[in-house]
């Protein structure tokens, strides 16, 4: 196949147009954009790796994988093939019509999907519509319900009813209100680290299990539709949720008749050392939200759901580029590789190998309350004592900053206090899971500068 070659303007003028950018286009554009970037202009990734590169030829090892999604690095090679190739054959049809990628991706996920997740939904907008799909689905399964029950930090997205699911607003984060308040009641979410009823996790009795099934019971005024949850919190905090707690929920989610509804945006596609977290917990959701990492770099979202489902209509579930040929056949290329070079088994390694070394620096530092994971979903709670766990945001965001100038892109999630709203004190590392051994040492040798530079500089933490 010889490439397809521009037939308007030159290959040099589209070339010279997505490369080059002029101080005074960056000034005019800062006037027009109606939403707030960073300063650095990112330009190009290794092929397959871990690094960036900025218009000024910096390159940076990314800590973030943009937002957790590129678990196959920057513009792996056979993804891109993938698209290129698909790019010259068909980028665009209609949603109701089925092609070759579609289909093959439809049964590649029903395949890999645990227990019995065996209808799939794919649409190429991401994790909030993806979220949205399963809702719509409680409610043509589950028709008297109207509402949902979300835990405390959730994060399910930034449409105006996922901002309402998700537990951040009013905030200096969203300022503002989503839809549907009436649709959303909230429970905690089994933060152990903090735990509000100052129980030891170890041999807890679970209280916010109970309080799970109570508020489905007797803590809403219409009947509950489903349980939407992140098994493990990624923005609210990096928290996994230990494993007694999924199991339980799994049951109370069963007994009370609701769909427990599971958003691995974040944690599925072997960034938490395996497919999916439901293979952790060994518990299988009646839906499953996946998006970020599926699309190996290109916008995704899917939504699986138990094969004895009532499935959508056309007009149900549907948008207008949500069929993009060009985005299955990178989704399906994705998955290919996760598995052929085992990539979760990978993070578990690297992962692993990370969290150790943090744990010898915890030993050391005062600063370091708590390392979670597992594998490359690791978060690092800053605080101002060990013993205290008072949050120490001003030392976590100035680890972040001083990461940035050593050429390392970390950055920070939420935790939950008792007396303080909105804290953004964990550090997250979540890079890609092609990472390198020596990439992996140098990110934990930068956090432990970084670290120990922003002591020295802060009066306050
Ligand atoms: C857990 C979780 N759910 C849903 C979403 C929403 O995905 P999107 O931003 O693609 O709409 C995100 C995005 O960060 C997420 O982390």
């Amino acid at each position: 196949m010889t490439p397809m070659k521009p037939k308007v303007l030159t290959e040099n003028e589209i070339k010279e147009m997505l490369t080059k950018v002029t101080e005074e286009e960056i000034i005019e554009y800062k006037k027009h954009t109606l939403t707030h970037l960073k300063d650095t202009i990112l330009a190009s990734g290794t092929p397959g790796g871990a690094t960036v590169k900025d218009t000024e030829g910096n390159e940076y090892l990314d800590c973030t994988s943009q937002a957790w999604t590129l678990n196959v690095g920057f513009v792996n090679p056979d993804v891109i093939y993938a698209t290129q190739f698909q790019a010259e054959r068909l980028t665009h049809v209609r949603y109701s019509y089925p092609t070759v990628p579609r289909i093959k991706l439809i049964n590649k996920l029903a395949q890999i999907a645990p227990g019995n997740l065996k209808k799939v939904t794919i649409q190429n907008q991401g994790g909030s519509t993806a979220v949205e799909a399963a809702m719509k689905l409680s409610f043509l399964n589950k028709p008297e319900a109207s509402v949902f029950i979300t835990t405390w930090m959730a994060y399910h997205g930034a449409t105006l009813a996922t901002i309402t699911a998700s537990n951040w607003m009013p905030s200096p984060l969203i300022r503002f209100r989503g839809f549907g308040q009436e649709h959303f009641v909230k429970v905690p979410y089994p933060y152990c680290f903090r735990c509000r009823s100052n129980q030891d996790p170890k041999d807890c009795d679970l209280e916010c299990l109970e309080l799970l099934r109570n508020t489905i019971v007797y803590g809403t005024n219409a009947p509950v539709a489903g349980v939407i949850i992140e098994p493990m919190q990624g923005p609210g905090g990096q928290v996994p949720a230990p494993k007694r707690y999924i199991e339980g929920f799994r049951k109370v989610c069963d007994e009370e008749k609701v769909f427990m509804i599971w958003d691995e945006a974040q944690t599925a596609f072997g960034r938490v050392g395996k497919m999916f977290a439901a293979e952790i917990y060994n518990v299988v959701p009646d839906m499953m939200v996946l998006t970020k990492a599926l699309g190996g770099g290109l916008p995704i979202g899917a939504t699986l759901a138990r094969e004895d489902l009532t499935s959508f209509t056309y007009t149900e579930e549907h948008s207008t580029f949500g069929a993009s040929p060009l985005i299955m056949a990178a989704a399906l290329i994705n998955i290919e590789i996760i598995q052929r070079l085992n990539l979760p088994r990978r993070a578990e390694k690297l992962g692993g190998h990370i969290t150790k070394r943090l744990e010898e620096i915890q030993q050391k530092n005062n600063h370091i309350g708590d390392i979670r994971g597992p594998g490359l979903f690791i978060g690092v709670e800053i605080v101002k004592d060990q013993k205290t766990k008072e949050p120490a945001n001003s030392l976590a965001d100035a680890i972040v900053r001083e990461g940035l100038k050593r050429n390392v892109i970390f950055d920070l999630s939420m935790a939950h206090h008792r007396d303080m709203r909105f804290v953004r004190n964990v550090v997250k590392i979540k890079p890609p899971l092609t990472i390198t051994l020596d990439q992996a040492n140098r990110a934990v040798d930068v956090f432990e500068e970084s670290l120990n530079t922003a002591l020295k500089n802060l009066k306050v933490l």
